[in-house]
């Protein structure tokens, strides 16, 4: 199964609202990039903005922690309305922080950035929800794709064990089969979706496009 996650970190957060009222219809996620100005350097949203997105959108919400101290807001993200939650495995206490996650009953992920090696995630991978594996230094929309972790992303797919495989950063209709072809299924954009005149044109083209390369088994 194919799954676009648009990520609104590219949309026009004045009209949030409305960004997502485009996409809703066509999408399956809604990504959430939380960031917290010490594990990136660069500042979003919280907990008080995904209860207001989800007050005005029945989308599941994939929230992705780019925090130094996430299990200090679990619990506020649960409360705030987050479905899936991503931590990254760089960050300490991995194993408590799933298990917190689960407690709360989220969907616990991981998240991977691009230099941390398949070394780092592997003892987490059984009973992982989904993967996230970032194609691009985590902190801002709109970055160049990363060629050079799709060996790590393959060996992730191959031993992923039924967890959801995420891409994240630099996903557009040109590299969708990139990553479709070494095992994503699920594929956060925000520049090739929210910077488009058409958001949900977009979303199409981008399901279209990994189905393709889903669909054909490669
Ligand atoms: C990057 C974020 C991504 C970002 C992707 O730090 O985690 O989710 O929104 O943006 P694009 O698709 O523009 O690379
Ligand atoms: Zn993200």
């Amino acid at each position: 199964m194919v799954r676009i996650a648009p990520s609104i970190l590219s949309a026009d957060f004045a009209a949030l609202g409305d960004a997502i009222s485009r996409v809703e219809p066509v999408a399956d996620l809604l990504h959430v990039d939380v960031m917290d100005g010490h594990f990136v350097p660069n500042l979003t949203i919280g907990p008080p903005v995904v209860a207001a997105i989800n007050r005005h959108t029945d989308m599941v919400l994939d929230c992705h922690l780019m925090m130094t101290n996430p299990g200090e807001y679990l619990g506020a993200f649960q409360r705030a309305g987050a479905d899936w939650v991503s931590v990254h495995v760089e960050v300490d206490r991995t194993g408590e922080l799933l298990d917190e996650m689960r407690g709360l009953g989220l969907e616990a992920g991981l998240a991977i950035n691009p230099e941390t090696p398949f070394e780092a995630i592997e003892p987490w991978l059984d009973g992982l929800h989904h993967v996230l594996v970032m194609t691009v230094h985590p902190g801002f929309g709109g970055q160049e794709f990363m060629h050079e972790v799709m060996p790590k992303l393959r060996r992730i797919a191959a031993h992923s064990n039924g967890a959801i495989v995420e891409v994240d950063g630099g996903i557009d209709a040109r590299t969708v089969p990139i990553v479709a072809e070494a095992g994503a299924t699920c594929f956060v954009a925000g520049h090739a979706v929210f910077d488009q005149p058409d958001p949900a044109a977009a979303v199409t083209a981008l399901r279209r496009a990994a189905e393709a390369t889903v669909g054909s088994g490669r």
